[in-house]
């Protein structure tokens, strides 16, 4: 960590927003000013500004029993209205909601009054189905504009979605269910990447093959046209549409009624259900999604590319933007399908504004050179996001050059699937950008770098990123276990929110993130844990122990490598490359193919402590190619040349 700290630290290239995006910029200075003046008003202010309240509250927040908070307790709203029928009824039903564009190039353009209609013949046909206020629904789709649908007529009716990103495996699918206990699945036979159809039905099948799950009804939107299997409990989506009237009164619901689930990659094996609620969430979506992004709704185009899958997609593909009455792209498919300019002729195509991407995404076409979007108009575009992982300053160099015309102010957003909503990032128009750096917490939040005792840490050191102060998007628990929720984010500061990431701050007190500091690593942009990965690991018969780390990668940030020790009674059965291609895609047929290992290792033995825990960081160094650092705390410090020779 501190060979980037020094790396960081010397980064000192300043922009400044040019006079006419101030001028312009939708974000005020004063906003900084009215949160730091009252903190709750200012969120009270935004909640009635931005949202239509069918029960306005009078109380802000109550955080009587920490860590459990309520925002805008007594109001009440019903999110889909607020996403929807609003911006119809306020004589923008024929602005376009989605710039849907599928991956074999088909396309559709739906504008809101489209959408509410679609939302509200979804939302019959979930009554229809029994769903009530509060039953979850799982969500299993492709970026088509069904995903969309499908969460907005399950929040409309009050019940709780659960997406689960279509490249998680059955299994992953089967323990989501079960966990949130879903009442109906909501999927495809199948969508498109890379110029081939893949199927999902299959995984959903499999999923409930056992037939003693909670499932009464899958719901199942015809895209591909692929054959699929037929269960008793299967409906086609568009026939049970088509059968719905399009007219559905949207009820209100308390602010705290849940929205939504979203599974999460902890530190331990087990996925985390992050339980997010209305009114705070919508308001700090709805907030941020205005201020960072400088949102113009009757002139922007606006494009995140994020799956609706997590919680970017969540936050600001559906609820943010929506909430807003934006004008969105929504892309199906790979950066690189069917040639590698796709993004850029999508951006000439619509004339897009506003790009909000991953790191990640901006280093492979960084590979690819400059040639690629330089064949394309990218004119259009007046600013540029970045989120997901730490983004390096020559990445963010490049992004504004490149891709921005050396122009377009760049905001690096960090949040978290926790978090709900963006929590620190530059304001375009008012703060003065640096590369690498996420720079400052927006309006109304509270941001610390503290040691591991708590006191607070300064001067360029490195330190632990916590939020101070309840905040509205924030996670009101993990499905099912109050305890959990407490031991992971809150037991270390007390009352303060601990995030896991390390960070510090600069002289100007700008935020610099350092990277994750416990056992999740990000692999492109996606949270994995390493006890996730290791326990499918040693499910599998081959194997006798395994440790994993995630490893730097150009490219993809972190890569996961494993280092496998394999059972002796085994240790015939094949040769060490055939363990490795099994391994691999076992892993990816148990958690899913973002999760398979980019490389494992078979060893004799793991570097351990005389307590028996994994030095994991020793094994980091090895699949970094690094010199292999302190090893004086090892049971057995002959270890790591044993296990460095068995890598070479
Ligand atoms: C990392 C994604 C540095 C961080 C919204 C965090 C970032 C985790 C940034 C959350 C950023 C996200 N700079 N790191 N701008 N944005 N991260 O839950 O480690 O998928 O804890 O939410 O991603 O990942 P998640």
């Amino acid at each position: 960590m501190s060979v980037q700290i020094d790396h960081l630290l010397t980064e000192s290239r300043r922009f400044a927003p040019s006079p006419e995006f101030a001028a312009q910029a939708t974000a005020r200075p004063e906003l900084y000013e009215d949160a730091a003046a009252d903190r709750l008003k200012f969120w009270a202010d935004q909640a009635r500004d931005l949202l239509h309240w069918d029960t306005p509250f009078t109380k802000t927040l109550d955080w009587t029993n920490p860590p459990f908070a309520t925002w805008f307790e007594d109001g009440a709203l019903n999110v889909a209205y607020n996403c929807l029928d609003r911006h119809v009824l306020a004589g923008n039903g024929d602005r376009v909601a989605l710039h849907w564009e599928g991956e074999p190039g088909d396309s559709r353009s739906i504008t809101y009054a489209e959408l509410t209609a679609e939302v509200k013949r979804a939302a019959n046909v979930l009554i229809k189905l029994g769903v009530k206020a509060g039953d979850r629904v799982a969500i299993y789709l492709p970026m088509i504009p069904e995903a969309v649908i499908a969460m907005l007529a399950v929040a409309r009716l009050g019940a709780v979605h659960s997406v689960i990103f279509g490249g998680f495996s059955a299994e992953s699918l089967r323990s989501r269910i079960d966990d949130a206990n879903a009442a109906l699945v909501i999927t495809a036979d199948g969508g498109f990447r890379k110029g081939k159809a893949s199927a999902l039905k299959p995984a959903v099948d499999a999923a409930l093959a056992s037939g003693d799950s909670s499932v009464t009804n899958v719901l199942v939107v015809k895209r591909t046209g692929g054959d699929v299997e037929w269960n008793e409990r299967d409906l086609w989506w568009h026939d049970e549409l088509a059968a719905a009237p399009d007219e559905h009164v949207a009820q209100p619901f308390p602010a705290e009624n849940p929205l939504f689930i979203l599974y999460t990659s902890g530190t331990t094996g087990k996925p985390k259900g992050i339980l997010h609620t209305s009114g705070g969430y919508l308001t700090q979506s709805a907030f941020t999604h205005k201020s960072v992004f400088d949102l113009k709704p009757e002139t922007d185009v606006y494009w995140c590319t994020a799956d609706v899958g997590w919680i970017t997609g969540h936050s600001y593909v559906v609820y943010g933007p929506l909430a807003n009455g934006a004008t969105q792209v929504l892309f199906e498919g790979t950066p690189d399908s069917p040639h590698p300019g796709r993004w850029w002729e999508v951006i000439e195509k619509y004339k897009v504004t506003t790009l909000y991407t991953a790191p990640t995404a901006i280093r492979t076409f960084m590979k690819l050179g400059r040639q690629i979007p330089q064949e394309f108009d990218l004119s259009s575009l007046r600013l540029l996001g970045s989120v997901g992982e730490p983004i390096n300053p020559e990445a963010w160099m490049w992004y504004r050059e490149v891709i921005g015309n050396n122009l377009t102010p760049v905001v690096d957003t960090w949040w978290q699937t926790e978090t709900g909503a963006i929590m620190v990032s530059a304001l375009p128009g008012i703060t003065v950008t640096k590369p690498g750096s996420a720079q400052v917490a927006i309006p109304g939040i509270s941001i610390e770098v503290l040691d591991d005792d708590g006191n607070a840490v300064g001067g360029g050191e490195g330190g632990l990123l916590v939020v101070s102060e309840p905040w509205p998007a924030m996670l009101r628990g993990i499905w099912g276990d109050p305890e959990r929720f407490k031991e992971t984010y809150w037991d270390k500061f007390g009352d303060k929110y601990f995030a896991g990431d390390g960070a510090r701050l600069d002289e100007d007190g700008d935020i610099w993130l350092l990277g994750r500091v416990d056992d999740v690593m990000n692999v492109s942009g996606h949270r994995l844990s390493t006890a996730e990965i290791e326990s499918s690991l040693v499910a599998h018969p081959l194997t006798a122990e395994a440790a994993v780390v995630g490893a730097a990668d150009e490219t993809t940030g972190q890569a996961v490598v494993a280092f496998v020790i394999i059972k002796a009674s085994q240790e015939d059965t094949a040769s060490h490359e055939d363990v490795s291609a099994v391994l691999r895609a076992h892993v990816a047929s148990q958690i899913g193919a973002i999760a398979r290992p980019r490389q494992i290792f078979i060893v004799n033995e793991l570097p351990k402590t005389r307590s028996g825990k994994i030095m994991r960081r020793l094994l980091r160094d090895v699949a970094e190619g690094r010199e292999i650092g302190d090893t004086t705390t090892l049971a057995d410090t002959s270890v790591m040349q044993i296990i460095s020779g068995q890598v070479k």
